[in-house]
């Protein structure tokens, strides 16, 4: 494993530079672009990693994931009356779906989704982002994650977008608690900074049937896990979900943070980390790392 790793990140390397850190976020503009890393995790929670696996960046949309499995173990089937399953084939902060379907996002992974979702664990817990944080400490093992506030708040002052989602969720009673006390839960979540190492960590229960190795837990039923994988395999990448599905062929979600966190059933969970964008918003080089992954060693489930 390592040997493979060592050889994507050389054939990587020479691409660094390509693509556009997110700078819709003003905190996150700044992130050097130059960075690039990726952990493998095996279902016994052993670790291979290379280059920037154990730099602390934005989590940003790969948050969704872990807000997804809280929401989940509450209300389990329930939830899927407020949010829908099906890819959206649109940008992740799209809101023209949204009012032709009636105030119901079409899956948890895009923004609005998320937002309802997040509204369900405001209902559910006293601080939701506390809530949050201990889970993605006890997943990976590692008590010193935190949310980086400047990010959050930065999010916050530029909010307009996502609270325009929230509201019009609301005017279809999808939405239950204050726009903006969500929306602070929300941003707090995608503010959390995890390393490479711990993404692998924390989300190799996908690998493994619901049961995280680290936390000694069984995070999900085996059913909901797949469940769960299939969501990320059709709506994790976004309007780049299909030719990620082509190239890659692996439940995947990513994070304008520059995170990709990729799951192989069975054996593996990978986080690649790099922050320069494509025009979709997706890291662009850590879609090329797992492209050439996947190709190396045929990990696709299809
Ligand atoms: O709400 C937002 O726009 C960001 N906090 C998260 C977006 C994101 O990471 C989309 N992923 N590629």
């Amino acid at each position: 494993m390592e040997m493979l790793l060592k050889s994507i990140f050389d054939e990587i390397k020479p691409m660094l530079g390509q693509g556009k850190v997110a700078d819709y976020i003003p905190a996150l503009a700044t992130v050097n672009p130059y960075q690039f890393g990726i952990a493998v995790c095996d279902i016994h929670g052993n670790i291979t990693h290379i280059g920037d696996a154990n730099v602390p960046f934005s989590i940003q949309s790969i948050s969704k994931v872990f807000n997804l499995v809280l929401a989940i173990n509450h209300y389990g089937e329930s939830m899927w009356d407020r949010v829908g399953c099906e890819p959206s084939g649109l940008p992740f902060n799209s809101l023209v779906q949204l009012e032709y379907e009636q105030g119901i996002p079409r899956n948890p992974f895009i923004n609005a989704g998320a937002l309802v979702v997040s509204d369900m664990n405001e209902s559910r817990f006293a601080s939701p982002h506390i809530g949050m944080r201990d889970f993605v400490k006890r997943l990976s093992c590692n008590d010193e994650i935190i949310a980086n506030r400047d990010v959050s708040d930065s999010e916050f002052e530029f909010r307009a977008r996502n609270a325009a989602m929230a509201y019009l969720m609301k005017a279809y009673n999808n939405f239950e608690n204050e726009v903006d006390d969500v929306l602070h839960s929300y941003f707090s979540n995608c503010a959390i900074e995890m390393s490479c190492v711990d993404l692998a960590r924390a989300t190799n229960f996908l690998a493994n049937r619901g049961y995280s190795v680290c936390a000694n837990e069984q995070v999900l039923t085996p059913s909901q896990n797949r469940q769960v994988n299939a969501l990320l395999a059709t709506s994790g990448m976004y309007d780049e979900a299909g030719s990620f599905a082509f190239k890659v062929g692996l439940p995947g979600k990513s994070g304008v943070g520059g995170g990709i966190i990729a799951v192989v059933p069975g054996r593996f969970s990978i986080c690649v980390f790099s922050p320069a964008l494509n025009t979709v918003g997706n890291s662009q080089l850590g879609v090329a790392a797992l492209t050439s992954l996947s190709k190396r060693i045929s990990w696709s489930v299809y």
